[in-house]
């Protein structure tokens, strides 16, 4: 068995802190990849009665973490799999909690972006994801803790009519949750503002020619096609 890191445990502070960065709740599946003695997962079963699954390569700390929710009596929403955290199925899980490196973050990315269902959430104890920029950070007693929302697919030409049946047709680049691109309304060029995606609601601002013509959209996607268009009056 070669671990890719070894065992380093969160310490309480800090796990609290990441479970409050995740707003890890009773609804949410909550996966620890590298789960270690299960601290991570028993203290948000404990405390906030989520579910969790540890992933871990070493059946040791597997027969230590089963030990710790038993005595916690909360090993009825847990299980440990032994398991290869680059291998194991992590399309479930709602939020993911990871004290990893920053090189396994990186190679772990385009599982997360592809696997992930948008809208979930990945919180890293110390470890940054490259050049995937966090949308929160914190700092406690000089230690980082990163938070990642999966983004929607949404690269893309997309058009609708607006309400006063009014064509508008953007075209979108994507580099994570940043998105870039231009906007149509009538086959006219306009400007397209303030693009900002968070999981699967893109909202963004589209000017028309005339100052009275600024809309606002917000847009929802699923499989990388658009679902749903509001239009904010
Ligand atoms: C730094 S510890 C973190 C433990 C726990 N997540 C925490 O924050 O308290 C990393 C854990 O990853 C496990 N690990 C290392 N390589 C692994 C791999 N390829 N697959 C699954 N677990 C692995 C180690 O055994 C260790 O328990």
């Amino acid at each position: 068995m070669l671990l890719d890191v070894p065992f380093v445990p969160s310490d309480e502070a800090v796990i609290e802190a990441m479970l409050n960065l995740g707003e890890v709740g009773p609804s949410d599946l909550l996966y620890d990849l590298g789960s270690g003695d299960g601290r991570i997962l028993i203290t948000a079963a404990r405390d906030r009665n989520t579910r969790g699954i540890g992933v871990e390569i070493d059946p040791l700390r597997i027969s230590d973490a089963m030990e710790d929710a038993a005595h916690f009596r909360v090993e009825y929403l847990l299980d440990f799999i032994e398991e290869d955290l680059f291998t194991v199925d992590i399309k479930d899980a709602t939020v993911m909690t990871l004290y990893l490196l920053e090189s396994i973050n990186i190679q772990l990315r385009p599982r997360l972006l592809n696997e992930l269902r948008p809208g979930s959430r990945i919180i890293s104890h110390a470890f940054d994801m490259g050049d995937w920029k966090a949308d929160k950070q914190l700092e406690l007693g000089g230690v980082n803790i990163y938070k990642w929302v999966v983004p929607a697919q949404v690269a893309g030409i997309w058009e609708w009519d607006s309400v006063d049946d009014q064509r508008y047709r953007i075209e979108l680049q994507q580099k994570y949750q940043e998105v870039t691109g231009s906007a149509w309304l009538a086959d006219q060029k306009v400007t397209l503002k303030n693009a900002t995606l968070c999981g699967d609601t893109l909202e963004l601002s589209i000017q028309g020619k005339k100052a009275s013509s600024l809309k606002h959209f917000t847009l929802t996607f699923d499989k990388g096609e658009l679902q749903t268009i509001f239009e904010d009056s």
